[in-house]
């Protein structure tokens, strides 16, 4: 089976496709092309991700790559078999393009599509660039993005549960605000990380919130609070502005406090679910805190940790061409004929394969082209 999936929830545009055997024994899928187009420099000048912008920015993108994503792939459309597509959550108007494309190339050679949960995609991401048996179920999953932040327990493909999640803010955004406050530019979490290198991560004492309340949430609202607070009454003090060493100490110390709630979490939820592994996807994924520090438990404690190739980390349509394909295998795939959509800018994971019409996927029923 052939799928050309898409990825437009948020403001990164991708194109990619994804191969997988059906039926009994069948290898794990494999990557056959993938694309991506990144907006962060048309968002940064204004802090965040502005959402028209983003809907006509994936306007303007979408179609070339998903052509560079067939070129790659040496394949025509008539050689594909189903076209998936992130339906939700996200911004309405950008997964709106995504929608809209997927069904106008299934609709021109009557292929099935497939809508995909984003987060489904995060959560099977990194099955991706692992060899055949290098990822196993059940595993705990943390996924830490600028949008989202939770816990889940992940036992086979569509069967997640949420162990956890941010009551407020996610991880990403605690990161990219202390960014702002320090003067870097949107999203400014790898350059937060960069700048805390130099600095000392017990400088200051920043709360760490929920650490200890015996639920596997988070909560990083207070955290920011604290560091407004920090970040304002250094600069009064300090007259002329925040000098080097001393924002590299601010940057150190933030870090040190979300890193250190991430992990506590993580490891909460590994001894709760008795889970043999952990993985991390999502943005957040990339901080070199962060997997140093898990990598030390995983030594110290002896459970597996996976984090995807960076590449796979942040919004991408491989994760959601992969996400099809395991459920396909899996016969879970909601396959359905194109024209009627509808996407869900909020939508539980828990319903991921539920709703609307399908078509049942396997080799006897494989749909007609
Ligand atoms: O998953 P992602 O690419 O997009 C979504 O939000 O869905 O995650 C982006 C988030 C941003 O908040 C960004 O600042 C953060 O991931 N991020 C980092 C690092 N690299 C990206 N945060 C901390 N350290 C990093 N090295
Ligand atoms: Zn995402």
């Amino acid at each position: 089976m052939r799928i050309l999936a898409f990825e437009s929830s948020c403001d990164e545009t991708g194109a990619a496709v994804v191969e997988c055997e059906l039926g009994p024994g069948s290898l794990p899928p494999r990557l056959r092309a993938h694309t991506l187009h990144s907006q962060i420099a048309l968002h940064q000048p204004y802090g965040g991700v502005v959402p028209e912008l983003a809907s006509r920015d994936h306007v303007r993108r979408i179609a070339p790559l998903a052509s560079q994503a067939l070129k790659q792939a040496g394949l025509s459309i008539g050689e594909l078999d189903a076209v998936a597509y992130t339906a939700g959550p996200g911004l309405a108007g950008a997964l709106l393009v995504g929608a809209a494309m997927a069904h106008s190339v299934a609709f021109s050679a009557a292929l099935p599509v497939l809508p995909v949960h984003h987060l489904e995609g995060h959560l099977l991401s990194p099955f991706i660039d692992a060899a055949p048996g290098e990822v196993a179920f059940p595993f705990v999953a943390l996924l830490v993005s600028g949008g989202h932040t939770q816990l889940m327990s992940v036992q086979g493909v569509g069967r997640y549960e949420l162990l956890g999640e941010s009551i407020d803010d996610a991880a990403g955004e605690a990161f990219d605000k202390s960014a702002m406050l320090l003067g870097l530019p949107y999203p400014g979490g790898a350059a937060l990380s960069r700048l805390a290198e130099g600095g000392r991560a017990d400088a200051f004492a920043f709360p760490r919130p929920l650490a200890h309340d015996g639920s596997l949430d988070f909560s990083f609202s207070g955290l920011k609070t604290s560091f407004w607070t920090r970040v304002q009454r250094l600069s009064t003090t300090e007259g002329e502005g925040l000098d080097a060493a001393l924002r590299a100490d601010l940057a150190a110390s933030v870090e040190a406090a979300i890193v250190d709630v991430l992990v506590s979490k993580s490891l909460q939820a590994l001894r709760r679910t008795a889970h043999p592994r952990l993985v991390v996807a999502g943005g957040v994924g990339a901080n070199r805190r962060l997997r140093e520090r898990l990598l030390q438990a995983s030594q110290e404690r002896g459970f597996e940790l996976r984090f995807p190739d960076l590449r796979f980390c942040m919004d991408n349509a491989a994760m959601i061409g992969f996400a099809a394909a395991l459920r396909a295998q899996a016969g879970l795939a909601a396959l359905r004929p194109a024209g009627d959509f509808a996407v869900h800018p909020r939508w539980d994971l828990s319903d991921a394969g539920l709703g609307g019409p399908r078509v049942r996927v396997g080799p006897a029923a494989a749909p007609s082209r």
